[in-house]
């Protein structure tokens, strides 16, 4: 499998996982009772693996090393655009993060909550089809057979690290 492969996997489970959010923030509107046991896990995939596991893939190893070469003006502009969509996407998770936190004191952060996963609905089919159908096809232009196979090591080399760094920083919040 190509990088292009690995990263277009990942993007069929998050937008699995988009689907989902789509379904709790129904409920809520609804009327359904904000509830831990779902807004956690839906967070906790948003931080770990759509953001550091797959955006880290994307920005540490395959922008890092496009940023080397001379891509046109375009391609440039897009990944600076997708750079972007993720800073966005990282903050709206630790907005939702805050809000939910803020609603377990008894503050009525609802409105927040439902907005701010609205954006990530909008924002991810958007930013996958960029990558999926533009970005990822382009950047292999860039790119030698040999530095594509190279990089398909470095994505299992960094992925095999993250699920030390996940429950690392669990051991760290519970010593807090
Ligand atoms: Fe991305
Ligand atoms: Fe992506």
């Amino acid at each position: 499998m190509k990088p292009r492969g690995i990263l277009m996997t990942e993007h069929r489970l998050i937008e699995r996982m988009i689907v989902i959010i789509q379904k709790e923030i129904a409920e809520i509107e609804r009327g359904r009772q904000i509830d831990k046991f779902t807004i956690n896990p839906i967070i906790d995939f948003m931080r770990f693996y759509a953001d550091q596991t797959h955006h880290g893939k994307e920005e540490n190893i395959l922008f890092r090393q496009l940023a080397k070469k001379e891509m046109t003006e375009e391609d440039s502009k897009l990944m600076a655009e997708l750079i972007d969509e993720h800073k966005f996407a990282r903050t709206a998770t630790e907005d939702i993060i805050n809000a939910e936190e803020k609603f377990f004191k008894g503050q009525n952060t609802i409105g927040i909550i439902i907005t701010t996963f609205n954006s990530l609905v909008r924002l991810y089919p958007r930013h996958i089809q960029k990558e999926d159908d533009i970005f990822f096809p382009n950047s292999e232009t860039y790119l030698t057979d040999e530095e594509l196979e190279a990089m398909v090591t470095k994505f299992e080399d960094f992925d095999r690290t993250m699920i030390h760094k996940k429950y690392k920083s669990l051991i760290e919040q519970f010593e807090e």
